[in-house]
């Protein structure tokens, strides 16, 4: 498999400055070369970079960056399109708010080869923010809204070629909902499974009722794996860290299951800030997990201590 690395040092949507360092990350944490190892046809691509973006002012002053996160989406659904031609793009964040450009541009990809594009959500949170609702004004916490279509990111960001249809969209590993979001969950289709789902039925049989959907579809997948959506004990580089989230081997399920089903056609690793790690240990299990996504066997792993 083609496997296309996309750094995107952007962090211009998260509140706690590092994300920016995302990409060097995980390049340094081993990233290509484990691919590499696997069998894999690597490129690097390098860096993904905005110009100095327009100052974008808007009625909720708690907006942060408006201008350019707006110009980082727009730069960005432009390069997941090109890029998701062929081979599986990688796209190394950088904060969430990246989605909403790297979803944009693969699901235009999808809908031009007439097939449905599924969004795998793997985070603590559902990033459902309108424009006008968040409080917090950090734009990581609104690319689920914008990529689906939602209303009030009109004449901000750019226009959707293809909104994501919500009931394509499934959330595993939820358990930080503001009010806003949960009213506006309320009016899509989006599948969320928060940890009480998991824990009551495992993360396994969840998925698999999602893959099946996205096979009998004939879809594309996209996955965005947010480093919130693990245990901060395990995964402790992130700004936004909440207790009680999917453990290492629930994480590592879900990718080798990913895996198994081939349905996998792009990856977003978002949120990693080194800047909040303990010796690389975050950047190397996300080195990690992407392996089992890409096919490492269990028996394969390097043994490691976190
Ligand atoms: N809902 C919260 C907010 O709007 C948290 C968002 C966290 N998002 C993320 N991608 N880490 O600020
Ligand atoms: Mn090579
Ligand atoms: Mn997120
Ligand atoms: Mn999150």
């Amino acid at each position: 498999m083609i496997c296309k690395l996309i750094g995107i040092p952007l962090q211009d949507g998260a509140s706690q400055l590092g994300c920016q360092m995302g990409p060097s990350a995980l390049r340094v944490a081993g990233l290509a070369g484990t691919l590499e190892s696997l069998g894999h046809d690597v490129r690097d691509l390098g860096n993904v970079s905005v110009g100095a973006a327009m100052v974008m002012p808007h009625a909720n002053q708690a907006i942060r960056n408006l201008g350019p996160v707006a110009a980082w989406t727009e730069l960005l659904a432009e390069v997941a399109y090109r890029e998701s031609d062929e081979g599986m793009p990688i796209f190394m964040g950088g904060d969430h708010a990246l989605s909403a450009g790297t979803v944009a541009g693969v699901s235009r990809r999808a809908a031009e080869e007439g097939k449905p594009l599924f969004v795998l959500w793997l985070d603590a949170h559902t990033d459902l923010h309108s424009l006008q609702s968040t409080q917090s004004g950090n734009l990581h916490g609104v690319p689920v809204a914008y990529f689906t279509g939602r209303p009030g990111f009109e004449g901000y960001f750019p226009p959707l070629a293809a909104p994501v249809d919500g009931a394509n969209v499934c959330m595993i590993g939820i358990r930080s909902v503001d009010p806003a979001e949960r009213a506006a969950l309320e009016e899509t289709q989006i599948t969320v499974h928060d940890m009480r789902t998991i824990d009551e039925h495992g993360v396994a049989a969840l998925l698999r009722d999602f893959l099946e959907r996205v096979s009998a579809a004939g879809g594309r997948l996209h996955v965005s794996l947010d480093v919130d959506f693990l245990e901060p004990t395990v995964a402790p580089a992130v700004g936004t860290t909440v207790p009680g989230g999917a453990t290492f081997r629930e994480a590592h399920l879900v990718m080798e299951m990913l895996h198994d089903s081939g349905l996998v056609t792009s990856l977003d690793l978002v949120e990693l800030n080194p800047f909040l790690d303990e010796r690389g240990r975050t950047a190397l299990l996300l080195v990690d997990l992407t392996a089992s996504l890409l096919g490492r066997k269990v028996l394969d792993r390097p043994t490691r201590s976190y």
